[in-house]
């Protein structure tokens, strides 16, 4: 892991276009976008640059079950207001929360990920370690599924919504199998809640406990850490 460590969320959201840019530059045509504060200094710096991604298609990681796409709290409402509103894609792909039939619809988002393998996939990481919305326990084999949040992720999300019990029970997320099979990963971690996370992930064994850790096992990652989520490296 090639670890960049950062003064603020603004800095990393530099770090972060450089590494679009990049490869961007040396043809990648698929991008693994992710949700979350996180990922909102990078997409401002996207949406500032004049990158052209008109060729190119993103694939997010998750949605939650049951909200239409066009919800404001859905994923699909976030990528719009905060990137695809400015930055035109060839083809965005994301998982829909309302599909009418779960099977399918896992299966298609399959389908798409096997159609079009990711080049550069962005992350962002949760309080207890989960990528995409993989919470502890996740197999680091898995595809694209349903899976159900924990306690503390409905917790940590409840900011979105008008209370925690807004937040919907389930999501459709990549699983880490998915995540693993992109060629480059680069993921972003800023502020003290991150830290104890952030360690586990790149100094603790590799386990499904942290499902973070499972990023040990890929050849080309990076992370970009502020001062204050690398605290305890
Ligand atoms: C959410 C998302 C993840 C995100 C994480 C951290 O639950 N499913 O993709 O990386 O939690 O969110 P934030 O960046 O807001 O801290």
């Amino acid at each position: 892991m090639k670890i960049i460590i950062v003064k603020d969320s603004q800095q990393g959201g530099k770090a972060a276009f450089n590494i679009f840019a990049a490869a961007l530059k040396k043809g990648a045509r698929v991008f693994g976008l992710a949700t979350g504060s996180t990922p909102l200094t990078t997409y401002q710096e996207l949406v500032n640059s004049d990158l052209d991604f008109a060729q190119a298609i993103s694939i997010n990681l998750d949605e939650y079950v049951g909200l239409k796409a066009d919800d404001p709290r859905s994923y699909h409402a976030y990528m719009q207001k905060k990137l695809f509103n400015f930055k035109k894609f060839k083809h965005s792909f994301l998982p829909q929360g309302d599909a009418a039939d779960e099977q399918v619809e896992i299966e298609r988002y399959n389908q798409v990920l096997t159609a079009h393998p990711i080049d550069l996939q962005l992350l962002g990481i949760g309080q207890n370690g989960h990528i995409g919305f993989n919470e502890p326990g996740s197999s680091f084999a898995e595809k694209t599924r349903k899976v159900a949040l924990t306690n503390s992720t409905i917790e940590a999300n409840s900011r979105f919504f008008e209370n925690a019990a807004e937040v919907p029970r389930f999501a459709y997320s990549m699983g880490i199998g998915s995540i693993l099979q992109a060629k480059q990963i680069l993921l972003e971690a800023f502020g003290t809640n991150k830290a104890v996370a952030v360690a586990k992930m790149i100094q603790g064994p590799v386990t499904t406990a942290c499902p973070a850790s499972a990023l040990q096992e890929h050849p080309n990652v990076t992370v970009i850490l502020d001062q204050a989520a690398a605290a305890n490296l």
